[in-house]
């Protein structure tokens, strides 16, 4: 079953209320927050992202999906459970070694979230598998982490089909997301390729109506 979780990176100030209401209204499974501390990616969103899951918590009953690309994960862990999130994600890349990995992991599932993992595209797929039997997620960048809009990079798709080979061969029962780029013409070659949770941006919050997309996103052609 397809998942689709909204990314707020490109929600333009002073339609916070109407969107995310309209989000709800059109089922979104998730609402996708882009936390960036300007260290492990360029761009700040840090306040802006604890902004929106208060509010989100405080005006909606949509689970947050927090997508961490910051140096400090534990700092940031701490940080947003408070706002309850269902999965908190971070990348494979801002640790240091397999130690981290698996503190976090840790961490995260001692405040009662579900654990993503996510990898950059330039970090190779089997780099990660060893962790796969203890998250949830697996996030597979679908774009070079950092904004929204950017183009999807089309050989993340044979990425998603390693991956879903390796997790069914293993029998590791885990969502796969992707993230960036996402929209109703690369979303039918993720999906086929074994992904289940779409996280998608611009395509949604430029979309006339959300649910007409949000419904699409989920047709299983
Ligand atoms: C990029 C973020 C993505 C991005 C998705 O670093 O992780 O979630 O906001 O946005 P679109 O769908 O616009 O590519
Ligand atoms: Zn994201």
């Amino acid at each position: 079953m397809i998942e689709v979780s909204t990314s707020l990176l490109s929600l333009k100030n002073g339609e916070e209320s109407i969107t995310i209401l309209g989000l709800e209204k059109a089922k979104t499974d998730y609402i996708h927050i882009d936390v960036m501390d300007g260290k492990f990616v360029e761009k700040n969103t840090y306040q802006r992202m604890l902004g929106y899951s208060s509010y989100v918590k405080r005006i909606t009953n949509l689970p947050l999906d927090v997508h961490l690309m910051v140096e400090n994960i534990e700092e940031a862990i701490e940080d947003f459970v408070p706002y309850d999130p269902n999965i908190i994600t971070f990348h494979f890349e801002a640790c240091k070694d397999k130690e981290e990995v698996m503190k976090y992991i840790y961490k995260i599932k001692e405040n009662h979230c579900r654990v993503g993992l996510s990898v950059k595209p330039e970090t190779n797929i089997e780099d990660i598998y060893e962790f796969l039997p203890y998250v949830h997620i697996c996030l597979v960048m679908t774009v070079e982490p950092g904004k929204g809009g950017q183009t999807f990079l089309s050989d993340m798709v044979e990425k998603v089909s390693k991956l879903k080979q390796y997790i069914d061969k293993n029998k590791i029962e885990i969502d796969i997301e992707v993230d960036g780029g996402i929209n109703l013409k690369t979303a039918d070659n993720v999906k086929e390729a074994g992904a289940n949770v779409l996280v998608s941006g611009t395509a949604i919050l430029m979309a006339k109506d959300y649910k007409e997309i949000i419904d699409e996103y989920r047709n299983n052609q």
